[in-house]
C-alpha cells in the first residue's frame, strides 16, 4: 500500500513539474497566466532586440482575434507588440482583412488600454503595406492561415507572405528585426520563400524555432 502511495506522489509531483516547465509566460511584459508556449523563446528574443535597437515602428500583419486568450494557440501578437510599445513609446500598425478580427482585436486593444500605441487596419496586408511610407523597426508576417497537409493552401500562404515582404521592403533598413510566424510545419510553412528571398539579399536567420527571426547585420 504504502509503495502504491509512494508512487502515486511520483507521478503528481512529475506532473506538476512538467506542467510548469511547459508553461512559458513573458512576465514582466504580461501576467504569468498567459503561455506562450512554442513562441515564447523567439517573442522574448525579438523583444530583447526591439528594446536594444529602440524600436519606434511596428508592423504585423494578422492581428490577434481572441486578444490574450489564445497566447498558446496563436500567439496575441496584438497584445504582445502593443504591450511592447506603450511601455517604450513605439507604435504598433497591425493589418488584417477580416473586419470581425481587427473588431475582435479592437475590444481587447481597449481593454487593455493600448488603444494610443496601436493602429488597427481593415485591408488586404499587401494592398496596406505597398502603401506604408515609414521606416519599419520591426516586422511580423502572420497573415494567410497555413495548412498541415493541403499542398495549394500551403503554396498560396507561402506566395502571400513573399509578396508582403516585397510590398515593404523599401521600408526595411539595417537594423529592422524581422519575424515570421509558423515555420516549422510541413513544407517550409509560411516563411520558406521568404526566408529564401532574403538569405539570397543580405539577410541571415538569427533565430529558428517555430518562429524565425531575420536580421540583416549580424545581430
Ligand atoms: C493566424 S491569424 C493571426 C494570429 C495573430 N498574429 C495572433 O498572434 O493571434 C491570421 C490572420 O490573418 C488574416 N489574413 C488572412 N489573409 C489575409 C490577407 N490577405 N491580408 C490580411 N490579413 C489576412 C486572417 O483574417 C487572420 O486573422
Amino acid at each position: 500500500m504504502k509503495f502504491v502511495l509512494a508512487l502515486i506522489a511520483v507521478f503528481v509531483v512529475a506532473a506538476i513539474i512538467r506542467k510548469i516547465v511547459r508553461h512559458k509566460t513573458l512576465t514582466p511584459l504580461l501576467p504569468r497566466q498567459y503561455n506562450f508556449g512554442k513562441r515564447r523563446d523567439t517573442l522574448r528574443e525579438v523583444l530583447r532586440l526591439l528594446e536594444e535597437r529602440s524600436a519606434k515602428v511596428l508592423v504585423e500583419t494578422g492581428v490577434a482575434r481572441m486578444g490574450l486568450e489564445k497566447s498558446k494557440g496563436d500567439g496575441a501578437s496584438t497584445i504582445v507588440f502593443g504591450q511592447w510599445s506603450r511601455q517604450n513609446d513605439a507604435h504598433l500598425y497591425s493589418v488584417d482583412i477580416d473586419p470581425e478580427a481587427i473588431a475582435k482585436a479592437g475590444e481587447a486593444v481597449a481593454a487593455m488600454g493600448l488603444g494610443e500605441n496601436v493602429t488597427l487596419v481593415t485591408s488586404d496586408s499587401v494592398d496596406y503595406l505597398e502603401e506604408f511610407t515609414d521606416s519599419v523597426d520591426f516586422l511580423y508576417l502572420d497573415s494567410y492561415d497555413y495548412h498541415k497537409t493541403d499542398t495549394a493552401i500551403q503554396q498560396a500562404s507561402q506566395l502571400h507572405h513573399l509578396k508582403e515582404i516585397e510590398a515593404i521592403e523599401g521600408c526595411l533598413h539595417d537594423g529592422t528585426v524581422i519575424l515570421i510566424d509558423d515555420c516549422d510545419l510541413p513544407n517550409g510553412g509560411k516563411g520558406k520563400l521568404v526566408i529564401e528571398r532574403l538569405s539570397a539579399k543580405d539577410w541571415k536567420v538569427h533565430m529558428s524555432q517555430y518562429q524565425v527571426i531575420l536580421l540583416r547585420d549580424a545581430g
